[in-house]
């Protein structure tokens, strides 16, 4: 059994890395980020500049934190400032559904069920992996759906026909793959789905500050900055949720945008 399942996992695995060969955080892990002396921000100021306030020396000594942390035993790599963020966006948005694309082990969709449960709302969580054996998220918890699609064929996926069905409001977060290309498609898929005022939060911007873009071809800050070039009426940017406590002082400077009323884009 274990061995059928290491070996479909390899298929997939290779098929998508393929697929995904500039995806450098396909098994995220403490070291696979590469934390470089002197970085700086290389994103045009779009929609605004996207430094984050944290220093170098603190944000270093933070990021190890953040890879190490685990919810109700499970990885949750979330950083503790976002989780905070997100707990209020939850209480004042109350999503009837959350969308989490990248699940990894499935502990920040713990986390996110557990939170609405606590607030008492009736929220379903889909969590989106283009891979599923590391996926440790129990079948017993209904409330949590793990749906197997890769973020850069959205449209093609189960997700997208299970979206259909999916209760309002929602919540969409990204954090699969951190690449530009990824975290554009993810913007592009969901202008067409979300309504206003419905927020997508695209995630681990930071890694610019980081000094690790150049791995993701530019990452999360270079897809929303050209998305905003592109298409400046379709979200809106959160300034009081993406600087609760301090400009840009996340892991996703300028990630908490919000669906406009501005233009429908039929999908
Ligand atoms: C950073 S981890 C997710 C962490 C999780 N959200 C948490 O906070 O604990 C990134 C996940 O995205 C998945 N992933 C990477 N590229 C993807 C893609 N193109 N489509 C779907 N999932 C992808 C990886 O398999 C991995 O499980």
């Amino acid at each position: 059994m274990l061995k059928l399942e290491a070996l479909s996992a390899a298929i997939l695995m290779s098929n998508n890395l393929e697929k995904h060969n500039a995806n450098p955080d396909v098994r995220p892990s403490a070291q696979n980020i590469k934390l470089e002396k002197g970085s700086f921000a290389t994103t045009p100021p779009i929609p605004r500049p996207f430094k984050s306030s944290f220093t170098p020396e603190i944000l270093k000594a933070y990021h190890a934190g953040v890879m190490n942390y685990t919810y109700r035993g499970l990885p949750c790599l979330k950083s503790p400032i976002d989780l905070a963020i997100y707990m209020l966006i939850i209480w004042e948005l109350k999503p009837a559904t959350i969308v989490e694309i990248g699940s990894f082990q499935g502990g920040a969709a713990k986390f996110y069920k557990d939170i609405t449960q606590a607030y008492g709302m009736d929220t379903q969580v889909i969590t989106v992996d283009f891979r599923e054996s590391q996926y440790r998220g129990g079948e017993e918890d209904s409330q949590i759906e793990f749906v197997l699609a890769d973020a850069l064929e959205l449209e093609k996926s189960q997700l997208h026909t299970r979206l259909d069905s999916a209760p309002r409001p929602w919540l969409v977060i990204e954090d699969s793959a951190h690449t530009f290309s990824v975290s554009y498609a993810v913007m592009e898929y969901f202008m067409k789905r979300l309504l206003p005022g419905e927020m997508l939060i695209i995630e681990d911007g930071i890694i610019e500050d980081q000094g690790g873009n150049w791995r993701y071809d530019g990452g999360p800050n270079r897809a929303v900055c050209e998305f905003f070039q592109k298409f400046p009426d379709i979200y809106e940017l959160s300034e009081r949720h993406n600087d609760f406590f301090g400009r840009n002082l996340s892991y996703n400077p300028n990630g908490y945008l919000v669906r406009t009323d501005k233009r429908q884009v039929n999908s």
